[in-house]
């Protein structure tokens, strides 16, 4: 089901046709594990410079904790071209939309709850 998942994620980051839960309207939120999916991306495309012994720019991106305390940072720092250093067209490739996504839903500000009457 690996390929489907990335399918409905090129989709949703393109914005061709929004992924809808059925009969409610409301975006489904795609399933991104951070083991299987996200840290092979990482480990490929970061961690050889944002790694815990040596972080550049002092940000580490080693452990889970690290990734999710700077996902804004590096959501932003792919969206605009800057990082991987030397690679302005990886937020394009599969493992950039990816790690973006599952990116995006570490910072998103959650829906505001309707108020109880
Ligand atoms: C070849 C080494 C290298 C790789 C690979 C690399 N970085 Fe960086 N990164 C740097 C250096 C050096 C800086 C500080 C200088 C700068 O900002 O250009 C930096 C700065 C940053 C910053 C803070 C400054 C900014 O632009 O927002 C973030 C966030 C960041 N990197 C995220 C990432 C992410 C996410 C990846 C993988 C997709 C990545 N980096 C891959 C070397 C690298």
């Amino acid at each position: 089901m690996t390929l489907c998942r990335w399918m409905a994620v090129s989709m949703l980051v393109f914005g061709s046709m929004p992924v809808l839960a059925e009969d409610t309207g409301v975006p489904a939120e795609i399933e991104i594990d951070y083991e299987l999916d996200v840290l092979p991306v990482l480990e490929t495309n970061c961690t050889g410079c944002h790694n815990a012994a040596f972080p550049a720019a002092g940000i580490s991106l080693a452990s889970q904790e690290d990734v999710i305390a700077n996902a804004e940072l590096a959501y932003n720092a792919i969206s605009t071209g800057r990082m991987p250093l030397g690679n302005p067209t990886f937020g394009e490739s599969e493992g950039g939309m990816i790690l973006s996504e599952w990116l995006a839903q570490q910072f998103e500000i959650p829906e505001p709850v309707e108020p109880t009457p």
